[in-house]
């Protein structure tokens, strides 16, 4: 008998984490069928990558668009239960954390269907972030927990979940981020913006604890005018920390000499920028695995990280408010006295394989 799958994508970090999957369930001839939520919706925010990482037109998009979480996680909800209650598939497999993948989780258990969680047992033991909530409650309910890092064994078996369920395979980012290397040197996104490989710093910007409101956004923008003093900066902004900037009216607040400010970019620019940078200022969850895996240097505007690897191994250091600390690593940064960085175990490019092959053993 033939199993069905389905695949939940919805906001922009996700689309990086689905890509591999479906090529290599298309390369083992596997069907499956792809729900886009709609939780992102902009050209730039959603399209593009599909475009960019030659993914499958979703079979169904639910157009759910923004909201309070309440409403955006109870529409995808209302949305996504109906598709399932007529198709009545074996296994759902959601990615990450936002609100999208909790949302899927939830339906999919409540109708006694198989759950899979692609990045489960990441924590940053912070309540306050949105995908922390998810995040765990997601895991406490998936019978499939894919992870990317050691840590997340450890979170998972901690949090008392059978090792049965557990499955340490890697990182589904990286597999997308290896096969698109090349073609994102080739794009030379950085000549465009007449930049110089190796002497600008870029930057991106859009947890709520940084933008949401007007004292922490302020000292973002304190920041970003100190590292602009030192080097060039580009700065793809997000549209929360766009329209954030305007509500609480600090647009002229930044010191725009030495930025460059872009729309929201697609992968493969936005990549062809991370290889060419000289640093990478993020709050940003996924890049720190991305420059960690690069080993560009990359300094996080965050307390706390539900990543602890690329800062055990990688090349990411915990900035959070701490402006000595910016101040010194910046400096370590231009003076070429930054750690390195090392290989992280699994971040081969070949995590899809490792989870299509569990997936045919356990469900199909
Ligand atoms: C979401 C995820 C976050 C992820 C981020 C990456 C949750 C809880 N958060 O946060 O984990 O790191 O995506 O981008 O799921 N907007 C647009 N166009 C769009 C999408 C959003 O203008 O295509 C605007 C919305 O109007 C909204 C704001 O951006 O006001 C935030 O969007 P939302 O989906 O609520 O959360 P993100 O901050 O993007």
């Amino acid at each position: 008998m033939t199993k069905d799958i389905f695949i939940v994508g919805g906001a922009r970090p996700n689309f990086m984490k689905i890509a591999p999957l479906i090529k290599e369930f298309k390369r083992q001839n596997i069907k499956f069928k792809l729900i886009h939520t709609g939780q992102h919706y902009d050209y730039n925010m959603s399209k593009i990558f599909f475009d960019n990482l030659g993914i499958v037109k979703p079979d169904y998009f639910l157009n759910v668009g923004s909201g309070s979480h309440a409403v955006q996680t109870a529409k995808i909800m209302v949305e996504f239960e109906k598709i399932l209650i007529k198709e009545s598939p074996n296994l759902i497999i959601v990615v990450g954390d936002v609100n999208s993948t909790i949302a899927c989780a939830l339906v999919t258990k409540k109708l006694n269907t198989e759950l899979a969680h692609i990045e489960a047992g990441l924590r940053s033991f912070d309540v306050k972030m949105p995908e922390e909530i998810n995040r765990r409650l997601t895991d406490q309910i998936a019978d499939y927990l894919f992870v990317t890092e050691e840590s997340g064994v450890i979170n998972l078996k901690n949090e008392g979940i059978d090792s049965s369920r557990i499955f340490f395979v890697g990182n589904m980012m990286i597999d997308t981020l290896i096969s698109n290397l090349e073609k994102a040197r080739k794009t030379n996104f950085y000549k465009a913006l007449d930049l110089i490989c190796g002497s600008y710093g870029l930057v991106t910007i859009h947890r709520p604890s940084n933008v949401d409101s007007r004292e922490d956004l302020e000292r973002i923008i304190e920041k970003l005018n100190f590292i602009q003093s030192k080097i060039k900066i580009v700065f793809p902004i997000h549209p929360r920390t766009r329209k954030n900037m305007k509500k609480f009216n600090l647009d002229l607040e930044l010191n725009k000499s030495n930025i460059i400010l872009t729309e929201p970019l697609g992968y493969l620019d936005f990549l062809n920028l991370m290889i060419n940078a000289k640093l990478i200022i993020t709050d940003s969850g996924g890049i720190q695995e991305e420059a960690s895996y690069l080993k560009i240097p990359i300094l996080t505007l965050r307390k706390n990280t539900e990543r602890p690897i690329t800062v055990e191994k990688g090349t990411n250091t915990l900035i959070g408010n701490d402006f000595s600390k910016l101040k010194i690593n910046l400096e370590n940064v231009l003076s070429n006295s930054y750690k390195k960085g090392q290989n992280i175990e699994k971040w081969d490019g070949k995590t899809s394989q490792r989870i299509v092959a569990i997936i045919k053993e356990k469900v199909l």
